[in-house]
């Protein structure tokens, strides 16, 4: 356990040096900006990530006293449910310098608990986030979902564009291919996880239980830019089926994208990034529907000569901030699953029609989150499969399990579909 506690802090340590990669492309000028409503302004992230370490660890496992009370409670938790009254006024918000030594102390103090947290893996171990040092695995995976949201929010962002690092690379142009439709046949999937076999899982991915699905037809690969442009010229542009990762200026059509806008002939080829209700309109008036969550894993996790097993997780370098772009549609074949269906991991999560809902057995087991899940079973949210460039190799177990407000077309989310089977 002590190696493990040691590659875990590793770990933890690599996520805060891309945290700080990440908001160095920032202007400071930029930090007060909130691209998007329903989330606070980037220095709320800057002063959040630590928190939450300290809060969790500090505070919520090993009982120690605020590290600042006040600082501790401003950045405890960000904004989803939307409820912008609770956002302070921008005059309210610390200065730059006190939210980075609050940064600085609230890493030091969790890393000086961590000999405190070795001891309690011997003086506590029936405490399921002292277990397998489950909290330290909680705070490193909610730091590095953190930034997926940042990237998404750094692309709404208007005005004056991020300058893309040399070391960046620039995106991918083409137009992509068109999906093919793969029949899978009727049979299982095992969804969900098993506490005593994983090392880690959020409160929503247990327990593992067995889906039997009827045969179903689905796109070898998700829905392009070029696609959706054809559709909505098609139904006379109505505005609510603009994407959000679209804009009209400054000349012609143009894709956000990190490193700002770029002319739409560049990202024809890329996935549509839309709200799960927009997908919805697409899907309903092409004669088709969305996947469910268990189909997209059947598609991923099975094969026509195997048994419906939990699999290891697949592996893509198309994730892991490797790029900063989405890439044209069928740009790796060699992604395939064994039915055929490409790209099932790092060109955007997908949305499904699957409800985010508890999985049967389900236990919020982290005393100190209580809420990670269970504040989003409310009807409004759905489940997202798959990963963006954004998302880190970490978080691809096939047990994890994403969701967004249905409505939401902020992040790197995209969609493919199934047709009838008559
Ligand atoms: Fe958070």
């Amino acid at each position: 356990m002590t190696a493990d506690l040691h590659a875990l802090t590793e770990a933890l340590k690599a996520a805060w040096r891309r945290s700080d990669q990440l908001f160095t492309l920032l202007p400071q000028a930029a930090l007060h900006e909130r691209p998007i409503g329903q989330r606070h302004p980037f220095l709320f992230y800057l002063g959040h990530l630590p928190a939450f370490a300290w809060n969790q660890l500090g505070r919520g496992v090993l009982g120690r006293p605020p590290l600042d009370p006040r600082l501790d409670r401003l950045f405890e938790r960000g904004i989803d449910p939307p409820d912008p009254c609770a956002a302070p006024a921008l005059t309210a918000w610390p200065s730059l310098t006190a939210v980075l030594d609050y940064r600085d102390a609230a890493r030091a103090a969790v890393q000086g608990q961590l000999p405190e947290l070795l001891r309690a893996l011997h003086d506590r171990p029936d405490d399921p986030l002292i277990q397998r040092a489950r909290v330290l695995h909680l705070v490193l995976e909610h730091e590095l979902m953190h930034h997926e949201t940042l990237l998404y929010m750094f692309a709404q962002r208007e005005g004056e564009p991020l300058a893309r690092p040399p070391e960046i690379p620039a995106p991918e142009g083409g137009d992509g291919r068109r999906a093919e439709v793969h029949e899978i046949p009727a049979g299982p999937i095992y969804l969900g996880a098993e506490w005593h076999e994983t090392e880690f899982g959020w409160d929503n991915e247990f327990s593992r239980h067995r889906v039997d699905l009827p045969a179903f037809r689905l796109d070898t690969l998700p829905v392009r830019n070029r696609d959706w442009l054809d559709f909505y010229r098609r139904r006379s542009a109505p505005p609510q089926l603009f994407p959000r990762s679209w804009s009209r200026a400054p000349a012609g059509l143009h894709v956000r994208t990190v490193f700002g806008l770029h002319p739409f002939e560049l990202a024809a080829g890329w996935p549509v990034q839309v709200s799960g209700a927009q997908a919805r309109i697409y899907a309903e008036a092409h004669g088709a529907r969305l996947p469910t969550e268990a189909e997209l894993h059947r598609a991923a996790l099975t094969a026509p000569d195997q048994r419906s097993r939990p699999a290891e997780p697949p592996r893509s370098s198309a994730c892991d901030l490797r790029r900063f772009f989405p890439a044209p549609v069928g740009h790796d074949p060699a992604s395939a699953s064994a039915w055929g269906a490409e790209e099932l991991l790092g060109n955007g999560w997908e949305w499904t029609s699957t409800l985010f809902a508890p999985y049967p057995g389900f236990t919020p087991w982290a005393r100190t989150y209580p809420g990670y899940s269970a504040d989003f079973y409310d009807g409004d949210h759905d489940v997202v499969v798959g990963a963006s460039w954004a998302t880190d190799i970490r978080l691809l177990r096939p047990s994890f399990r994403n969701w967004y407000r249905r409505d939401y077309p902020y992040p790197f989310t995209s969609f493919r579909l199934v047709h009838s089977t008559s």
